[in-house]
């Protein structure tokens, strides 16, 4: 049953651009409605329970296939800051665990929810939910893409350095990775130019570079490849450290801990870097593998507002693709 919006949402921000149905990738978003999503974020930060009446009585899925903690609470948390329950689901403890299609799953969960939000190892599972439900689906990490992590990455950044546009990163570690390939086409949207600093055997796929590199010609990005981490972080503004063993690589550790030893970010590669140069990290760490200590509780740590910045980035996705999918069955 749609809800309407409230006559309260008059000179409120709100995102007028092209909102998409579902939010799979960062390259869902058009860099128009990504900026206009960033700065509902930012507005619910500072206000967060001022959307509270829009959704009410709403509720959305999380569905985890695997662990998390920032993920699976700042999607329930903006849920309920939006007037919305959120469900838990674990997929064992559900029929899908059991054998029934992601897609039957995805007809009847559409019949209860406003949203569901889904973890997943193999990207496909997200998008054959996407395919069958009528109502958005949200992307809390695949194999291949994590673009909840990139908006609170940009909302982190821009907050830091006043706006995007032109801004320079470096990431370090492994560029196939869901994060890299996020962060990149997060990175392109916002024109900023970014450096992956990847060992051989862990390239950026090579249709994920070029959809950038299209986005960028918009919007005056760009992107180089390197496997030189202290060339990489030589212009950067921002550095970019990942976890070197992705939950569904444990078999991968002992080479990855190896291959991916000159990616670590420490004090020593900051110091190649501008002195205004600021760290970045997804979470969780591996304190003293690719991040240290000394770095990430230090003074150009912005990781821990990257973690905050999970909760208001959550809260203006699902308001946006919520009101916006009610909008158009109503
Ligand atoms: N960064 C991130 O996605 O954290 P979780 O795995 O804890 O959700």
């Amino acid at each position: 049953m749609p809800h309407p919006i409230s006559a309260s949402d008059a000179g409120r921000p709100a995102v007028t651009g092209k909102v998409p149905d579902d939010l799979l990738r960062v390259s869902d978003l058009d860099p128009e409605t990504l900026a206009e999503l960033l700065d509902l974020a930012a507005a619910m930060k500072q206000e967060p329970l001022g959307w509270e009446r829009d959704l009410r009585g709403g509720a959305i899925g999380c569905l985890f296939e695997k662990p998390s903690t920032r993920t699976r609470v700042s999607l329930a948390t903006a849920a309920h800051r939006l007037g919305m329950t959120a469900i838990v689901l674990n997929r064992d403890e559900m029929q899908l665990g059991h054998g029934e299609t992601v897609a039957d799953t995805a007809r009847v969960l559409s019949s209860y929810l406003d949203a569901v939000t889904v973890r997943t190892y193999d990207h496909a599972t997200v998008e054959q939910m996407a395919e069958a439900a009528a109502i958005p689906v949200v992307n809390a990490l695949s194999d291949t893409h994590h673009p909840c992590q990139s908006l609170a990455d940009l909302l982190a950044l821009r907050e830091h350095f006043g706006s995007l546009a032109g801004l320079t990163a470096a990431f370090l570690g492994d560029g196939a990775s869901n994060t890299c390939n996020s962060f990149l086409a997060a990175c392109a949207a916002a024109g900023m130019h970014l450096t992956i600093a990847s060992p051989q055997g862990y390239p950026t796929d090579p249709d994920i570079l070029g959809e950038a590199r299209e986005v960028m010609a918009q919007t005056g990005g760009s992107v180089a490849l390197t496997t030189e981490p202290v060339d990489a972080v030589r212009t950067a503004q921002a550095v970019y450290a990942e976890v070197w063993v992705p939950m569904d690589k444990p078999h991968e550790r002992d080479e990855r801990a190896v291959r991916l030893a000159p990616y670590r970010v420490d004090d020593a590669l900051l110091a190649h870097a501008p002195r205004e140069a600021v760290a970045l990290h997804c979470l969780p760490a591996v304190r003293g593998e690719e991040i240290t200590s000394e770095v990430l509780d230090g003074p150009r740590s912005l990781v821990w507002n990257q973690a905050a910045n999970r909760l208001p980035t959550a809260q203006a996705v699902l308001h946006s693709l919520v009101t916006t999918n009610r909008r158009r069955i109503a």
